[in-house]
């Protein structure tokens, strides 16, 4: 009975530890852990894109982010927080290979259903984040995502950011879109306000609950924030467009061998 019982404690043992060791150092931000809004849910993820085209029109939308990358049927793309797979499905005759990555199983399993009944053969999905993707093959040709970043505290989305640069090849195209803010923070309260009544003429009381929830526990930041995250994980902005208050879109190119160069190259000299 005993030996059994001790059987039992290693096999738990061993199961946390490969779970423990799959999540990384101990120190990482684990961005598994949702930190607002919960997407790791199947009922949200089956009711997302209900909610969602209340307000966004997928082809329009997709049509100008492959508008700004350039469409190129040899071209790789990675799709981070690719959601239900709204840009990955979208786009996906537009290019060779998309690989479309997500923290969220939940929204994964929506997204390879609603694939699988496009015929989008093409798309690779991983579950993995910016924090844990690792690419494999070549480096890819450009990058995309969509209201997906905002999860992360600032210093994480920098690590991101930097970790996707570091995935793509020099000159690449990045767009990031997110949840950005640009009002002057003495009109926060007023900002907030708008925000939230926004959210809830999009999509009801579900846009009511998730704003308000968006505000107070994630960590959407300022714009200028934003520029500086972007610019030092290696990305050049060649457009940054301020929709309104608090929605940002940003091509981008990769810089980051350029980046590491320049730092290279003082290296060098503080050696000589
Ligand atoms: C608002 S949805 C956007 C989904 C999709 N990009 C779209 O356009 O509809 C945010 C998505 O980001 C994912 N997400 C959250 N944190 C992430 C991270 N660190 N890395 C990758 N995806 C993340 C969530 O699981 C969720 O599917």
């Amino acid at each position: 009975m005993i030996g059994v019982r001790e059987m039992d404690i290693d096999f738990y043992q061993h199961c946390a530890q490969a779970a423990e060791a799959a999540r990384g150092p101990a120190w990482r931000y684990d961005e598994m852990k949702p930190c607002g809004f919960h997407y790791n849910n199947f009922l949200l993820a089956r009711v997302y894109d209900t909610h969602h085209q209340m307000f966004r029109d997928y082809q329009q939308e997709t049509e100008q982010i492959v508008g700004l990358l350039g469409r190129d049927p040899f071209a790789t793309v990675i799709d981070m927080g690719c959601g239900t797979g709204v840009f990955a499905i979208h786009a996906a005759p537009c290019y060779h290979r998309i690989h479309a990555v997500d923290v969220s199983q939940a929204m994964l399993n929506r997204a390879r259903r609603k694939a699988r009944k496009a015929g989008a053969s093409n798309v690779e999905f991983h579950h993995a984040g910016f924090l844990t993707y690792e690419h494999e093959g070549p480096p890819a040709d450009a990058a995309v995502s969509v209201a997906a970043l905002h999860p992360l505290p600032d210093f994480w989305k920098l690590v991101g950011l930097h970790r996707l640069a570091s995935m793509l090849k020099p000159n690449a195209r990045f767009y990031l879109f997110d949840v950005v803010f640009s009002f002057d923070v003495a009109q926060y309260e007023s900002a907030a306000g708008q925000f939230v009544q926004r959210m809830s003429v999009h999509m009801g009381p579900n846009g009511q609950a998730e704003s308000e929830t968006h505000l107070r526990s994630e960590y959407s930041t300022c714009n200028w924030i934003m520029e500086g995250l972007l610019e030092r994980a290696g990305f050049q902005i060649e457009e940054a467009d301020y929709k309104d208050d608090f929605l940002a879109g940003y091509v981008c190119t990769n810089k980051s061998d350029a980046v590491r160069a320049k730092s290279l190259t003082v290296a060098d000299q503080q050696l000589r």
